[in-house]
């Protein structure tokens, strides 16, 4: 189905949503589970297209895999198959994550070059080169990712970038190595600290998740596991820069604000007041944004899922706002469309100047990835008129019951289908 969102803007949200599991955190965590023969369960896990997605990809390896509301249940095989379901993998970009939990279980892994958003050239040279540290070996074949190894070792790796796929490729692939493994600049990000926990709860030995060094200490069997998904505090996010923006007041449940410490800081910085409570927070605004810069950094930093939704609050706030993207090199694509709606918006390089206007206009305007989508969403809700929303297919990837939720908050939104 191509569905197109069409938003009226003008109206002010407020009310309670909640947020269920991450997508980056609950599609590593499927794929985690074929490191352990038996059935995993995994909770809190979010409706989202993905997660189906992931399903076909652990079924072409040999799972069964149940997917019950917010319950998935992965019950892997003795013997795995190593060759990931070509189409299956190509459509979304996590399906990459079976490569470390392969490459250690079956000694090989086949995974085609992954699809995804359109943000970048998104390489997997720090994932090769983690893996090769570990006693595999790897290349690039016919458009996918193969890996051979007879055995896997401890090593000392040190990224050249807290890059969070690579991160846990290589710690699904160390646990079951021999010996020890110290990762140095690795990602800190809270789906890392998640997908520790997990494995930790399936018999692995790792510490210092959440800290730039991870020492993993290899055992010869993992078991299988009850795991409880973070909440995803990018929605959360999402939902704190609606309320801000439409001069709302909403409170998020399901979510560690820590989290979002810093997105939630530069609300307050653009005059916002911000409540935070043990799994969830407030945001209240009662006037047009302050103009605040932004820079996109890995955890703790900004993070570059939610430069969409500053680029939004900076198009409608008081004064110019400068906003650096540090993690992906085309995520300014997504300016093209703010442009559209009003913004008055200039690249140059990897910096945006954005000079507030009072109002945005209506138009036509296209998705090009998940987060971009979101942004246009949050800028529609804020423009004069009637917004048109095409590639919305991506926004429902990584956003359950997006529409339903606005509409509790007081949107005015709807989905117009339209067959293929
Ligand atoms: C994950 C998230 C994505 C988020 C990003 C950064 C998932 C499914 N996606 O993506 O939503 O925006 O983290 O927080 O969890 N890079 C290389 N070589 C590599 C690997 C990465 O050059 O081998 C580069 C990438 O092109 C990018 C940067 O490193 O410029 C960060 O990428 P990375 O942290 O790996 O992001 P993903 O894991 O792909």
């Amino acid at each position: 189905m191509k569905d197109t969102f069409l938003v009226s803007g003008g109206n002010r949200l407020s009310g309670n949503v909640k947020v269920y599991g991450a997508k980056n955190s609950v599609l590593k965590l499927m794929a985690a589970a074929l490191l352990a023969e038996g059935t995993t369960t995994l909770r809190n896990c979010p409706e989202i297209l993905d997660v189906p997605l992931m399903q076909r990809v652990l079924e072409g390896l040999g799972c069964e895999v149940h997917i019950d509301g917010g319950t998935v249940t992965i019950t892997t095989p003795h013997q795995l198959r190593s060759d990931a379901d070509f189409d299956a993998v190509r459509q979304f970009r996590a399906s990459v994550c079976v490569l470390g939990p392969l490459t250690s279980r079956c000694g090989r892994a086949v995974v085609a070059l992954p699809g995804g958003d359109a943000i970048g050239s998104r390489p997997l040279d720090m994932h090769q080169s983690g893996l090769e540290q570990l006693g595999a070996t790897t290349r690039i074949e016919h458009g996918c990712v193969v890996t051979d190894a007879q055995s896997l070792h401890g090593a000392t790796i040190s990224l050249d970038f807290p890059s969070v796929g690579a991160t846990e490729n290589i710690l699904t692939a160390a646990v079951l190595a021999q010996g020890r493994t110290v990762l140095n600049n690795a990602a800190r990000e809270p789906e890392i600290v998640d997908l520790c926990d997990m494995l930790n709860s399936m018999g692995a030995h790792i510490e210092g998740a959440g800290t730039s060094t991870i020492t993993i200490d290899g055992v010869e069997k993992l078991h299988p596991t009850e795991h409880s998904v973070i909440g995803d505090r990018i929605v959360a996010g999402t939902w704190a820069y609606a309320a801000a923006m439409t001069r709302g007041d909403i409170t998020v449940a399901g979510i560690n604000p820590r989290h979002l410490h810093l997105a939630l800081e530069k609300l307050k910085n653009a005059g916002a007041e911000v409540e935070t409570f043990t799994t969830g927070f407030r945001v209240r605004m009662n006037h047009r944004p302050y103009a605040v810069d932004y820079q996109t950094l890995p955890f703790p930093g900004f993070p570059t899922d939610l430069q969409p939704m500053a680029i939004g609050i900076a198009a409608i706030a008081e004064g110019t706002s400068i906003i650096t993207e540090n993690v992906f090199e085309n995520r300014f694509r997504f300016v093209d469309e703010m442009q559209r709606l009003g913004a008055d918006a200039s690249v140059d390089g990897h910096h945006v100047v954005i000079r507030g206007q009072e109002q945005l206009s209506s138009t036509a305007v296209w998705s090009s990835d998940i987060r971009a989508g979101a942004g246009l969403v949050l800028a529609a809700l804020v423009a004069e008129g009637t917004t048109e929303i095409h590639g919305v297919h991506h926004i429902d990837r990584g956003y359950p019951r997006f529409v339903e939720d606005l509409r509790s908050l007081g949107a005015d939104i709807q989905r117009i289908s339209h067959p293929d």
